[in-house]
């Protein structure tokens, strides 16, 4: 691994791996590969920007002159995939532009791959890797007393979003299976940390209680997740790139399954200690009207990528949560700058008013 292309890395956990990676000292070149959609930003990357090891350019993964371009151009030898639309309420509002983005783009970048690594050989069979970076929302929903999503569980996507991923993972796997393309395939739960843009929960639950903004809670609240701190999840695909077996998948998860409500009960306690108010912040949870086709419940069995490769989340929930409620309130200037850009309160007036008047 020595010529990287990340894609997507302008987003929230693509930017928190390119900086993980260039902080961990390897003697590496990056290039970041990023259409800049409204999920996306430069400011995620200011910290790491100038680096002689790392170039971005602004493009789409589905330009396919521009992909095996940049393959050539750099000598590439590893792609670590994160490029999507990410949001399942999005998804629901606008499911096309999840299969051109995640289906039609992950298909593009394989394309790409096969036609400069298999057909030109522009760097040696042995020392490539197509790495693709999914989800566990792609095994569908689990019931209260089910075993956890395991490597083995059948795809049962329920969202376009889900949808459109577990498409791009089968995609990936029919060019290893057809072509003989090295890939590895990693599915992860919820991810949470700094540089997340604010539609998802957490980081949504933290701006609106400082802005003393209603707290919307979907349904009952009883929905459950298993959160993984962003950097945990970091490391895991770097180990996977390192030792993973090619056209292996991988679980990745964080061993936390409270409900949405806990979570949004644990982030009130937080702001209440970090920042007091003369009421506490839970007085502004809201419930309303529950997303179409929501998943109950995800939990990952970690066996596989615990037993051969040594991994495990290095954060628990409340280390991690505290974490990343001091990181947002020490970033007013990137709350500002994201909230004001890419349309976000029109997201928030489209999402929210519908659900019962909490934007
Ligand atoms: P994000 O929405 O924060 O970022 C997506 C990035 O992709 C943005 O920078 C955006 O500009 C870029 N992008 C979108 N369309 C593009 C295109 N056509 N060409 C080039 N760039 C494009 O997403 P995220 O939460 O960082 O997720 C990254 C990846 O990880 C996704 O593939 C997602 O499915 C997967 N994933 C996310 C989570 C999670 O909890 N966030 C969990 C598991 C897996
Ligand atoms: O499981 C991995 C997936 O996690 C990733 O693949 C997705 O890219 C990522 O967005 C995330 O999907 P979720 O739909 O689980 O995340 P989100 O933050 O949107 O919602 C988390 C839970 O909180 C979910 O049950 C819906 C609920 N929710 C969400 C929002 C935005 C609320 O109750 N209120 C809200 O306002």
């Amino acid at each position: 691994m020595q010529n990287i292309l990340v894609t997507g890395g302008a987003g929230f956990i693509g930017s928190n791996f390119i900086r993980y990676l260039l902080h961990s000292g390897s003697a590496i070149q990056l290039v970041n590969l990023d259409a800049l959609t409204y999920a996306g930003s430069l400011k995620n990357l200011t910290l790491i920007a100038s680096d002689a090891r790392y170039t971005f350019v602004h493009g789409n993964i589905c330009d396919s002159a521009l992909v095996p371009h940049l393959l050539r151009q750099h000598k590439i030898d590893t792609v670590v995939h994160f490029a999507a639309e990410s949001h399942v309420d999005r998804s629901i509002h606008n499911p096309g532009q999840f299969i051109t983005t995640n289906v039609v783009g992950t298909q593009t970048l394989l394309d790409a791959c096969r036609q400069v690594w298999l057909e030109e050989k522009t760097v040696p069979l042995a020392e490539v890797r197509f790495h693709h970076v999914s989800t566990d929302e792609v095994y569908g929903t689990l019931k209260p007393n089910d075993p956890a999503f395991s490597e083995a569980t059948p795809y049962a996507p329920n969202s376009p979003y889900a949808a459109s991923k577990a498409s791009s993972d089968h995609l990936v796997r029919a060019y290893h299976h057809t072509y003989g393309l090295p890939v590895t395939v990693t599915n992860c739960s919820n991810n949470y940390g700094p540089y997340q843009f604010p539609e998802k929960l957490i980081p949504l639950i933290i701006l609106n209680a400082l802005a003393g903004k209603p707290l919307p809670v979907y349904g009952d609240g009883q929905q459950i997740r298993d959160w993984l701190y962003v950097e945990d999840h970091c490391e895991a695909i770097r180990l996977v790139l390192a030792r993973g077996r090619i056209g292996e998948t991988y679980n990745i998860g964080g061993n936390n399954q409270p409900s949405n409500l806990e979570i949004v009960r644990q982030l009130c306690g937080l702001l209440d200690q970090l920042v007091p108010h003369s009421m506490p912040h839970e007085s502004l949870i809201r419930f309303v009207a529950d997303r179409p086709g929501h998943d109950r419940r995800y939990a990952i069995d970690l066996t596989k990528i615990q037993t051969e490769l040594g991994w495990q989340p290095r954060e628990s929930l409340t280390t991690g949560l505290r974490k990343t409620v001091e990181w947002y309130l020490s970033n007013p200037g990137w709350i500002e700058t994201i909230q004001r850009q890419n349309n976000y309160q029109q997201w928030v007036q489209n999402n929210y008013q519908q659900r019962g008047g909490t934007s």
